[in-house]
């Protein structure tokens, strides 16, 4: 048995060399045993570290490389994140199985694949609701009179607080912060970002802990001084992890082939509109135009759908205008591509593109247009004769109005259209008194 040794529980560069090693010597993967040291314990790191430029990964062995795809790559990176012990061993599979089962690449229902990419999903959930949820708790700094320093407690299933970390210190430069996680630690002192160990759990301040207490969980991580002075840091490990802008959401949907509908569509079609949008309007997938075209509802239902916010007076350009799945899903008839539906694998495959997209846009509410949209965004099916008109709630806060989907409207007898579109109307009224 080989037992390969990770640095730490992310520590993806040092499972690519490992990786690249047993691959150049042909070790089976049921030969190989990884083991992960707690970077942070007490043996190795008591003392808080600073988060350098990482090194760059050590590459695959040539062979390896041509064979393994750069989407399985990215996988990696999120899975490396999630907590299940095994998770390495199953990338180490994985990998393995690429490179001497080339058919592997193109089968999406392969069990070990729906396995990572399962993980690397509910790494990604949690990614977004850490970014969306977590609150910082300001606490006047004695150490630095005058100053505020914002200190946040979260409790992470998976290790992603490392990877989060450089994206908080984008989010928040000129704030003294810290991140306090049973797990690990990280501070930016608006120049430096450090980890630290994790914090303990009977320190968690609570929501209305008093400053003390906040400052007492703070100083057991990171000790009595507060800004070591230190040379900027930039980078910090796991940062692609992470989307930012719509431009890399574009770039990546591009990319992606978690699940078989993108190797056929012309391009991903993402959202359109506002960043901060009072509304963001999430439909089911591209139809034929918009996917020739690139750009979200611009064929007959997204004739509609302008038709029916104009007249409830809110121009398409002050909303965002999305779909749950970002690639056309069709069958082909002689040359007419028709239609279909993308099923609830592809959609939870697309998921966390739309929370991306959500997470970006960060608009005031949502309207899911028909049921594949308000399944997407609530996490739960549900009926949309039942609750259309209706405002639910999402997880995270974000209230959902349900309404149909504009295509439903044009499938609608000639005699019922006319009626059907003032109910369409309605519906949309009420998310603008709404706001
Ligand atoms: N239908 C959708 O759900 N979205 C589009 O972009 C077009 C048609």
């Amino acid at each position: 048995m080989t037992m390969p040794r990770l640095s730490g529980e992310t520590d993806l560069a040092g499972f690519r060399q490992e990786a690249r090693q047993l691959l150049a010597h042909q070790v089976p993967p049921e030969e190989v045993q990884w083991e992960t040291v707690h970077t942070l314990s007490d043996d190795l790191l008591a003392q808080p570290v600073d988060v350098q430029a990482g090194e760059k990964a050590h590459e695959l062995p040539r062979a390896a490389a041509a064979i393994v795809p750069a989407s399985f790559l990215r996988l990696c990176e999120v899975v490396v994140l999630h907590h299940d012990a095994q998770r390495f061993a199953l990338l180490y599979r994985l990998l393995w199985r690429l490179v001497h089962e080339p058919a592997l690449r193109t089968d999406p229902l392969d069990a070990d694949m729906q396995q990572a990419q399962q993980m690397a999903q509910s790494v990604r959930r949690e990614m977004h609701k850490m970014k969306a949820l977590l609150r910082f708790h300001p606490v006047p700094d004695d150490s630095h009179p005058g100053e505020v320093l914002h200190l946040a407690w979260f409790e992470p299933t998976h290790h992603i607080v490392e990877a989060l970390a450089p994206w908080f210190a984008r989010r928040y430069p000129a704030l003294r912060w810290a991140i306090l996680t049973p797990q690990r630690s990280a501070r930016w002192d608006r120049e430096r970002l450090q980890l630290g160990p994790g914090a303990r759990r009977e320190d968690d301040p609570g929501p209305r802990g008093s400053d003390e207490r906040w400052l007492k969980a703070y100083r057991r991580v990171f000790g009595p001084e507060a800004n070591p002075a230190a040379p900027v840091e930039t980078a910090a490990a796991g940062q692609e992890a992470g989307i930012d802008s719509l431009e890399q959401l574009k770039a990546a949907t591009m990319r992606c082939r978690e699940c078989p509908i993108g190797e056929h569509a012309t391009q991903s079609v993402n959202g359109e509109g506002r960043l901060k949008a009072p509304l963001m309007l999430v439909g089911e997938q591209p139809g034929n135009q918009e996917d020739l075209q690139g750009h979200p509802f611009v064929g007959p239902a997204g004739r509609l759908l302008d038709r029916a916010l104009e007249a409830i007076g809110i121009p398409r350009d002050i909303v965002f205008v999305s779909n749950a799945v970002k690639h056309f899903k069709f069958e082909l008839r002689g040359k007419r591509r028709i239609h279909k539906s993308p099923n609830q694998r592809e959609v939870a495959a697309c998921l966390h593109w739309l929370e991306d997209e959500i997470a970006l846009v960060r608009p005031t509410a949502l309207v899911a247009l028909g049921a594949t949209a308000a399944r997407a965004l609530l996490g739960r099916a549900i009926s949309v004769t039942v609750e259309r008109g209706k405002w639910l709630e999402r997880a995270d806060g974000l209230k959902v109005l349900i309404t149909l989907h504009p295509s439903a409207l044009l499938r609608l007898l000639p005699a019922d259209r006319e009626e059907g579109f003032k109910a369409f109307v309605a519906d949309l009224r009420k998310a603008k008194a709404a706001l």
